[in-house]
């Protein structure tokens, strides 16, 4: 089955980027706000780059099956720039190189494998913060992060059936290569981001 090759597959690209992704802070509860806004940042710029095109390119029925306008992040993710005065449109012109799949089931599923799977973490990262004393008074912030609520285990448990159903033997390797460029394109804005981002 397709989903347990990519949770194996993309075990060491989901590490590094743990840890790019200040995974210590949060789990110590001690992440401070211009982190939790830098992780804001790049999963902003991912789904405002990436998330539309990738829908667009799901046939209907796959489209209707996943429900795929209740999984869309990227409104959580701007209200979340909004309560905490990010300037999204400095960071629409931010100048990005990002791998995009080809037009095919497969290698689309595998890139939304990362998407829908950093809702998982996502949920274990809510939990942190709002035990962290840096973030009181600031659930209204928190829309990204916990964006399925009490949704998240049966959207999972949906997206990874539809999966393993529809991506055939034959393409195993083209959908588990998409799924780790994704992985690439989170780990080298985040880099980039350090460079350029001033918070
Ligand atoms: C944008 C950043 C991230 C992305 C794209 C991402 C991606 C993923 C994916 C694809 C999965 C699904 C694995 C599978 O079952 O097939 C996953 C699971 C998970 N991730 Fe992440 N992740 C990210 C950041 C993080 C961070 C920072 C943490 C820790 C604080 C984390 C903790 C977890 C946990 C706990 C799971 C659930 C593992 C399980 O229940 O089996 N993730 N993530």
């Amino acid at each position: 089955m397709i989903a347990e090759l990519l949770k194996a597959a993309t075990a060491d690209n989901h590490k590094e980027l743990e840890s790019l992704m200040f995974v210590n802070e949060i789990m110590n509860n001690s992440l401070s706000v211009d982190e939790y806004k830098k992780l804001l940042i790049v999963n902003y710029v991912i789904h405002e780059k990436l998330e539309d095109k990738l829908i667009s390119m799901l046939d209907n029925e796959t489209a209707n099956r996943l429900e795929i306008t209740s999984r869309l992040k990227l409104p959580a993710l701007e209200k979340d720039l909004k309560f905490w005065n990010i300037d999204r449109d400095a960071l629409k012109n931010l100048n990005v190189d990002l791998y995009l799949p080809n037009n095919n089931i497969a290698e689309v599923l595998g890139a939304l494998y990362v998407l829908e799977g950093s809702t998982l973490g996502g949920n274990v990262i809510k939990k942190h913060i709002l035990a962290n004393p840096n973030f009181k008074n600031s659930t209204e912030g928190l829309n990204y992060y916990g964006v399925y609520g009490s949704e998240l285990g049966t959207k999972w448990k949906n997206f990874v059936l539809l999966m393993n159903e529809v991506v055939i033997e034959a393409d195993y390797e083209r959908c588990i290569k998409c799924a780790n460029e994704m992985f690439n394109n989170l780990k080298n804005l985040s880099k980039q981001l350090n460079e350029t981002v001033k918070y």
